[in-house]
């Protein structure tokens, strides 16, 4: 089963740059520019990777990027995020940028997706690994800041496919972004946000009725409303889940009891991603592997997962007849 997951072409949707940010490269990049990391070693700063909720996580997760200055920092981040994933097989990505995260800092907004694109495009030559960028919006933040973020990116909007929403779930629902939403939407950004991974379904339902997301990333506590289930699945909105990112901070107690194959079984579109692979051990198919060994998924359920990624991601025909055909040939070798 793992050498079936390892050839299995994936999408990737559910992706945080700054949160593919490994110890090794992030003390490189201190030192480089000068700042002092208040951990003394790899080893320490492992071990402050132990979290019991989303906010645990984020508070490191926002320490982190600190380091980050240069175009070249974000093109050395954005390049070693896509050789782990080429050497997965992963053939498509959609990758989060939290650009109030860096310009709240002094880095200028140009820097950063700079940086990012820069080496997207490279991949693109290299690997035929095709992509797009999705700026989030930080919830924890108010929505003028959001706003002020939406301006700064029209100048780049050639290179921004999406809008999503990210950061501190809980007490910050959907309802307090419609606005900015509305614009994004009106400026002809695709629509994402995080809902239901800490969040009641409540939000998960401002999310579909008051954004207009197009893709609930993550969506674990919509398995606790029938009506919403039923209407997921009718909708065929898809749900970008994130099982070793649920496990590192406690969103299920542990993989066996991950909603995943329950989620498949009744229709659900969801698709599975790393999220912030340097934080929660494992990148695609390390994911892959452990739900598969978690739950006996089967060879049908991990190919309609990754058919689910492609047919969820934000490309033109084109390129996802292209893709789909791909998975169709090893399936016909492999299934
Ligand atoms: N949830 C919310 N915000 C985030 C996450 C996440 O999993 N990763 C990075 N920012
Ligand atoms: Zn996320």
């Amino acid at each position: 089963m793992k050498s079936f997951i390892e050839g299995l072409p994936k999408a990737e949707l559910h992706l945080h740059i700054e949160g593919t940010f490994e110890p090794e490269l992030m003390f490189k990049i201190a030192t480089r520019n000068g700042i002092e990391l208040p951990y003394e070693s790899v080893e320490s700063l492992h071990k402050a990777y132990d979290f019991s909720e989303l906010q645990d996580f984020l508070d490191i997760y926002y320490q982190g990027m600190n380091v980050l200055l240069t175009e070249q920092d974000f093109f050395d981040l954005t390049r070693a995020y896509l050789i782990k994933v080429h050497a997965d097989n992963v053939r498509h990505v959609e990758i989060f940028f939290d650009p109030q995260g860096h310009t709240s800092r002094g880095v200028e907004f140009a820097t950063v997706i700079h940086g990012i694109h820069r080496a997207l495009v490279q991949a693109e030559a290299e690997f035929d690994i095709s992509s797009k960028i999705i700026m989030c919006f930080l919830r924890h933040l108010d929505e003028e800041d959001a706003q002020r973020t939406l301006q700064a990116a029209a100048e780049f909007k050639h290179l921004i496919a999406g809008v999503g929403l990210d950061s501190s779930e809980s007490g910050n629902p959907p309802e307090k972004f419609k606005r900015v939403f509305a614009q994004a939407r009106e400026q002809g950004y695709h629509i994402v946000a995080h809902a239901g991974e800490e969040g009641p379904p409540e939000y998960i339902i401002q999310a579909l009725d008051l954004l207009k997301v197009e893709r609930i990333d993550h969506g674990n506590t919509a398995m606790q409303d029938a009506a919403l289930i039923e209407r997921l699945v009718d909708e065929q909105i898809p749900l970008t889940v994130c099982p070793l990112s649920n496990l590192k901070l406690c969103v299920v107690d542990n993989l066996a009891q991950h909603p995943l194959r329950e989620m498949l079984d009744r229709g659900l579109r969801v698709t599975i991603n790393s999220d912030d692979p340097a934080y929660f051990g494992g990148y695609m198919n390390a994911n892959f592997i452990a739900v598969e060994n978690a739950l006996s998924l089967g060879k049908n359920r991990l190919a309609r997962l990754a058919r689910n990624g492609f047919e969820a991601a934000f490309i033109d025909d084109a390129r996802r007849q292209e893709l789909l055909a791909e998975l169709d040939r090893y399936l016909e070798v492999h299934l």
